[in-house]
This record gives C-alpha cells, structure tokens and sequence, in this order.
C-alpha cells in the first residue's frame, strides 16, 4: 500500500507484480479491495496499479472529483509511478465510466479496456434527479444510506451472507462526501455511447447474469459496438463478478492479457 499527492488528492494505491502494466478502477462506492483476487492470480507476470479513486476508500480529493479528474487521476498516478507504457485498463461500473473518460483522454495510453459489469449510457434526467437527491441525503445522514441503498442489487440470489455483510461495511467506510462527489460526477458524465465506435483495441466485456444495475443486455449492447470485442456472461452472479466468482472472473482476465498481441518497446 501507499499513498502518493495527486492532483491535489492523496490518492491510496497499490501495486503489485512485475511486467505489462494492468490498472484496476473498482467501482461506487467501493475501494480497489475488490481486485484482490485478480491481483493475486496476475501479479507472477504484470504490474498491477490498484487505485482507490479520490474521495472513495481510502483515497481523499473528493472536492474535485469529475469524471475527467478520475481519469485525469489515472494518468497522473501512471506518471508518479514511472509507467509510460500503454496499459490494459480494466475498470467495473463506475470504473467503467471512468475507464470510457480515460479512453478518450489517453487514447494512445490504452493497450487495451476491460469493461466489466458497466454500461455506457449516460443517466436518464430521472436517474439524474435521484442521484443528486442521494447526494444530498448521504450529506446529511452519513454513508451507511447508500451503503443500505447498494447492498440488495449489488449482489446475485446466491451471494453469501459474509460477502454482503462484508462489502456492506466497505462501502459504509468511504466519506459521505466523497460518496456525494462520486454520484455528482456520475450524475454529469458523459455519453459513452459514441465513444464505442471508436475503440480500437482488444476488449473484453464482462457481466454477471443477474447483475441487475449494468444487466447483460447492456453488456451484449457494447459487444455489438465495440468492434473485435469478446463478450462473457457468467451465471448465477449479480453486479460484483470479481468478487462473487473470483475464479471464473479471474480465469477470463487473465486469459485475455495472456493473450494480446505482444506489447510494443
Ligand atoms: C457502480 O457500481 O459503480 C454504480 O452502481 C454505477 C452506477 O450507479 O451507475
């Protein structure tokens, strides 16, 4: 673990491995904890750079968070950390949404995307409405209202008692105000919609069959608009593949850095 002065945040981060560069963006209002298995099965041959995003987990720098600062964020850690090299860039739901900013921000950056349980749509004006309004209520009444508003549709039908519990008390540890930054900026970003078109690297497209906030439909959306895409539904899991089937998860990873084209020196 460590903590390195960002763009006027203390941004918590982890790496781990040597090799080809990996970045895990964990999505809302969670923390890079949620990589731990797939870190550990890809460390032997890459270097994975964990970051929990400003304001959530560990990480401060809530007051300016947007989309563009998270990628923004992103950049400026690869920096910090001496990696110039274009990385696989794998990011889940809001992770997603970040990973989309980073893409066109960076593109050159991205050797390749993992979209995991994410979706590219902006937010409808009603969804936009609720998340503001969520925003303000997480002010005044602390983190554990979203924590309770997250807990029943992050999961799927099957997921273990300690793994709610678990994550439940995870998301009631973020700040309320960076869950509060966290939700404007979701509430604001960008369509990525456009953005499909124009991705030219591999991608791999992940979504638990019950997710039920980024469902598979989505996911099958993106596959047809991302040119070259692999698309993989796994059963009997809900929002948080990585952490509900971490060995099937992670098999799908690693098989997809296993095998992109070798990395230009
Ligand atoms: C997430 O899991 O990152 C969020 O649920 C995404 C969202 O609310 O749009």
């Amino acid at each position: 673990m460590a903590i390195a002065r960002i763009r006027g945040a203390n941004l918590y981060y982890e790496v781990a491995g040597n090799g080809d560069p990996v970045v895990l963006i964990h999505g809302f209002p969670l923390s890079g904890e949620m990589w731990s298995d797939a870190v550990a099965e890809l460390a032997d041959r890459y270097r994975c750079v964990v970051p929990d995003v400003r304001g959530l987990g560990r990480s401060d720098g809530e007051d300016l968070a947007t989309m563009r600062q998270y990628a923004d964020d992103i950049a400026s850690l690869l920096d910090h950390l001496n990696e110039p090299r274009p990385v696989v860039l794998v990011g889940l739901s809001m992770g997603g949404y970040i990973a989309f900013e980073f893409y066109r921000r960076y593109t050159r950056r991205v050797r390749a995307l993992g979209l995991i349980d994410t979706h590219p749509r902006p937010d409808a004006p009603e969804k936009r409405r609720e998340r503001l309004v969520s925003a303000e209520n997480t002010l005044r009444q602390g983190s554990i209202i979203m924590a309770d508003n997250m807990l029943p549709i992050l999961f799927g039908k099957q997921a273990p008692e300690a793994l709610r519990k678990k994550w439940h008390g995870i998301m009631n540890t973020s700040r309320p105000a960076g869950i509060a930054a966290a939700l404007r900026a979701m509430a604001d970003r960008e369509d990525s919609i456009p953005t499909l078109s124009t991705i030219r690297v591999p991608t791999l497209i992940v979504v638990g069959e019950e997710d039920v906030i980024t469902p598979p439909d989505v996911a099958k959306f993106m596959h047809e608009h991302i040119q070259g895409s692999e698309l993989h539904i796994i059963p009997r899991v809900g929002h948080m593949a990585p952490v509900e089937a971490p060995e099937a998860f992670t098999r799908l990873l690693r098989a997809f850095v296993d095998g992109l084209p070798p990395q230009a020196r």
